[in-house]
């Protein structure tokens, strides 16, 4: 990471209030925007059920009130249900993120045994061919929408969870109408954030201006439509945005990740931030992580900002905007976000999208782990 001026006093500190525990990067799907590190844990490095109940006994202590239980494909370990009693055990409300692809009946009802509260599954599209050539999984968009029915059958609430892209964005209003047919309490519209993969496949996903205008006044529209029904939650995506996103409530602040071997990390991308060390609960606990260790104090509160972030106005509103993004699109975690307009990189993002949204990929043409 590039040099610059570090905070020298710790802001005050709150306890987090949710964890994303990725259990396993193990996944029978292959998106071309996967949340996986480039770099995948092998199976061998995993936290076993006893250690994860270890770390869920330790972020309740903290003050975590809300699990969300994902990978990779959750679902893909053995012991997921022993897991899920461990988060009930301490307390912990406990949210399944998956592709629901691996899901039986029988596999739910264990899970609902054991004290899973919720459960969010992702599709790639409303169009079933598209969605199995993105998901790269064979006959997948059907096994989720059964997924879907299986969880609302046994009473769970459901959150479906769609991330939208230059290869899907025109569908928006079937995909709207798809999470409402399955009867979903909540619908995430997720645009891609482009680190990791998705970084590599930006060319073959960034959505052109027409796009983005156009699904906005969709999601606009539908969020009118559905109030009271289905809670629809829709933002521009970042790279046509004026101003930073709050990403993560502020680096440090509300929430923390555990990777599969164990890494705690401030936010789930942020091993993506070469340079960066991060610590294993395998070596510390989850409290001196949270409060002493270097990596989550780095970013914390505004001490670290350069200028113009420094003198900006809106410090305090957007705390800065996303590290992996300024990481991503300069080099240096530590820069203004370049989606912000007062960046002096921002024309840079502009031409960047441009650029982007003019290419067609060739067929085929999509990283895949
Ligand atoms: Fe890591 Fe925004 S995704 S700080």
């Amino acid at each position: 990471m590039a040099k610059t001026e570090v905070q020298t006093a710790k802001p005050s500190l709150e306890s987090p209030l949710a964890m994303l525990a990725e259990l396993t990067h193990r996944c029978p799907l292959q998106c071309p925007y996967c949340s996986n590190p480039t770099a995948l844990s092998p199976r061998s490095d995993e936290l076993n059920a006893a250690e994860w109940a270890k770390v869920l006994s330790q972020a309740a202590a903290l003050g975590v009130l809300q699990v969300h239980l994902s990978g990779g494909e959750p679902t893909a370990r053995k012991d997921l249900a022993e897991i899920i009693a461990a988060a009930r055990k301490a307390g912990i409300y406990t949210n399944l993120i998956t592709s629901g692809v691996l899901l039986s009946h029988k596999r739910l009802e264990q899970y609902q045994d054991a004290g899973l509260d919720h459960v969010q599954i992702s599709i790639q599209d409303s169009d079933a061919e598209n969605a199995d050539h993105i998901g790269n999984y064979a006959n997948g968009h059907a096994r989720k929408l059964e997924a879907a029915r299986m969880v609302r059958a046994l009473g769970l609430p459901l959150t479906i969870n769609a991330v939208v892209h230059r290869q899907n964005l025109d569908h928006l209003s079937e995909i709207i109408a798809l999470a409402d047919a399955l009867d979903a309490q909540r619908l995430e519209i997720a645009n891609v954030q482009y680190y990791g993969w998705a970084l590599k496949n930006r060319t073959a996903l960034m959505p052109t201006r027409e796009q983005v205008e156009r699904a906005t006044a969709v999601a606009t529209a539908a969020i009118e439509e559905y109030r009271g029904r289905m809670a629809i939650d829709y933002v521009v995506p970042d790279y046509y945005a004026r101003r930073p996103k709050r990403c993560m409530d502020g680096w440090g602040s509300r929430y923390f990740a555990v990777s599969p071997r164990g890494l705690v990390l401030p936010c789930h991308a942020a091993e993506t931030i070469t340079g960066m060390a991060f610590s294993s609960v395998r070596d510390h606990s989850l409290e001196w992580i949270w409060r002493d260790d270097p990596a989550f104090n780095r970013f914390r509160g505004t001490g670290w900002m350069p200028e113009p972030c420094r003198s900006c106005a809106f410090k305090e509103k957007d705390l800065g905007g996303c590290r992996c993004q300024a990481f991503a699109l300069t080099g240096d975690a530590a820069a203004t976000d370049p989606v912000c307009e007062f960046s002096p990189r921002h024309e840079e993002v502009a031409a960047l999208v441009a650029a982007d949204s003019a290419l067609i990929a060739p067929p085929g043409y999509l990283y895949r782990h």
